[in-house]
Parts: structure tokens; sequence; C-alpha cells
């Protein structure tokens, strides 16, 4: 395998009066064989490798090593409590701003560790956005200004124009565009629920990342609501990176091409069962513990 450098502009720091992105070296491979996931280096997005986590002494994720495909849903399932959102959180440098939080192990996005001392956090979590379970627009604001003003306030977007073409470019892409295109200056939370959960994605969106983490994005939403989530992921996936974590077997199966299943250790720590092709996963399991939980028999 050739290894080449790149200067690629991917983590643009939000640094005042910058915003230019921050240049930082990415390693280019070829495709070849991954230990983890078994998909091509290049195709892999994020590569997890022996990732613990605590919350002070109590460790709730123990050595998970995963690939996370470009281009791809990956959904990751598990009772409660076996450290998926904390997955997730460390997957954005989320994680250590709990207080007494930290981790271990190696995150490394397109071959760059984040979690390298040159590496900001704000830029990392402009790479990889995130989408929460509760709808969370912001209160005081217009559906236009929660689009627009994370991107104005990055520095990504200047003037009355741009700002106006960013706002549709995201309203369409979260498919909200049409219900909203008439009243954009109404509060954000004037909307229903799942129309505030396409807002904040379209929000996200704004921001540029090329990742984004949704964790339990559809558990506040009606039937309806979530199908059109579901719809507008599996739209996004062209373009983005997506990781869905979900309760809901029947949407793992549905939207995602790659399932994870985490489960709790004697010691309560998360850890890696399985990861497969959803089909394989659900359908074929090669652990019995995988089998027990997609099969409803615990969890
Ligand atoms: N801020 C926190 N401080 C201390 N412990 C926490 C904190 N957040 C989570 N934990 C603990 O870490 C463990 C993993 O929690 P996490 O939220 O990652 O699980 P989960 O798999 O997402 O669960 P659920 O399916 O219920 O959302 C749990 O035992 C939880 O109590
Ligand atoms: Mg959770």
């Amino acid at each position: 395998m050739t290894i080449r450098s790149v200067r690629q502009k991917v983590t643009a720091s939000p640094a005042p009066n910058e915003a230019e992105a921050v240049a930082i070296q990415v390693p280019v491979g070829e495709p070849s064989a991954s230990a983890a996931g078994g998909a091509a280096l290049g195709d892999v997005a994020i590569t997890v490798r022996d990732l613990s986590a605590w919350y002070g002494a109590r460790r709730v994720i123990r050595d998970v090593s995963m690939d996370i495909r470009s281009n791809a849903i990956t959904a990751i399932i598990g009772p409660s409590g076996s450290g998926k959102s904390t997955l997730l959180r460390c997957l954005d440098r989320m994680h250590e701003v709990v207080p007494g939080a930290r981790s271990s192990g190696k995150v490394a996005y397109q071959g760059v560790d984040i979690y390298d001392p040159e590496i900001e956090p704000a830029a990392v979590r402009r790479t990889i956005g995130m989408v929460f379970q509760q709808p969370n627009p912001f209160p005081t604001m217009s559906i236009y200004d929660n689009v627009a003003a994370p991107a104005r306030f990055n520095g990504l977007v200047k003037g009355k124009a741009a700002q106006d073409e960013l706002v549709e470019r995201c309203l369409r892409q979260a498919a909200l565009w049409d219900e909203v295109r008439d009243k954009l200056g109404h509060g954000g939370t004037s909307l229903s629920g799942g129309q505030q959960q396409r807002l904040c994605i379209a929000r996200t969106l704004a921001l540029q990342p090329k990742v984004l983490l949704m964790d339990e994005p559809c558990s506040a939403l009606d039937p309806v609501a979530t199908l059109q989530i579901e719809q507008l992921m599996s739209n996004l996936k062209s373009e983005y990176t997506i990781v869905i974590v979900t309760h809901n077997m029947q949407q793992a199966s549905r939207v995602s091409d790659i399932t994870a299943f985490f489960n709790m250790g004697p010691d309560r720590a998360g850890y890696l069962v399985e990861l497969d092709d959803t089909r394989t996963l659900f359908t074929n399991p090669k652990n019995q513990l995988t089998e027990d939980y997609v099969s409803g028999r615990f969890g």
C-alpha cells in the first residue's frame, strides 16, 4: 500500500476572524482489506481502535475497535447503558466536555487522529456533526436564523444573498424547505417535533460536516415523521457518512447498511459484540448474544 500525503482542508476552525479551514495532513491510501469492518481503507471514514471511556472511576466502554464506512449508514444497537451515546460522543470529542470524563485509545477521521494535540476539538465537531434525541432548535431564533446563525458565527457565510442561498440549500437537503419557505421568520420552536428535528439536521448541515452522528433522532417522533427522517438519511448518505444510535430494530434494519451490536460485560462496561452488514447481522449473526438481542430475547 502506498501512502501519499495531501494538504486537505477538512476541519475548519471557528477561530474568530478566521474563516480559513485548518489544513491538516490526510494520508490517502489505496484500498486494502481492513481488520474490523471488512471495508477497504479508502472506504473508511472513521477508524476506532481500543477505545475505552470512563466517567470518573467507572469504565463504561471497553476496548472498542471498529471501522465506520464512508457514505454509508452505520446503526449502533444494544441495551440501555451499553455505552452507545458515550461512544458517539467520543467520535466528536463531546465526551471530554463532561467533568471527570476521559477516554483512551484512538479515533481517526480519514487517518487523522482527532485526539492529536494539534487538532482543535471545535474543528472536530465541525467536521463530525451531532443530531440529538430531542429536537433542540435555538428557542429565541427564527427558522432562518436557526440555520444561518451558526454558519455565520463560524465565518462560513457572509452577506444576505449567501445566507439566503445557504438556508434554502440546507432546508431542501433536510426535506423541510417546502413546508417552511413561506414562514422563515417564524420561531424555530413553532414547528412540529418532526419538523424541528429536520430543522436541527439543516442547522448541522449548514456547518458543512462530513459525518453526521445521530443519537436516537426519531425517538421523540411519530411514525410519519420517523419515516421522513429515515428517507432523509437515505438521501444524505451519498454525501455524508452517517452513524445512528437506535433502539428501534426495524429502523436499524430498514435504514442502515452496517450494524454494530453493543452489550454490557460483567463489569457493566459496554463492548462491541459484532459488526456486520445489516442483513447478515439480523438474519445470520455470528454471536449467540446478537441473535438473542435482535430476536428480542433480552434488552
Ligand atoms: N454524564 C454522565 N456521568 C456519569 N455517568 C454517565 C454519564 N452519562 C452516561 N453515564 C453512564 O455511562 C453508562 C453508559 O451510558 P450511555 O448513555 O452511553 O448508554 P446508552 O447505551 O446510550 O444507553 P441508552 O440506550 O439508555 O441511551 C451508563 O451506565 C450511564 O449511567
Ligand atoms: Mg443513549
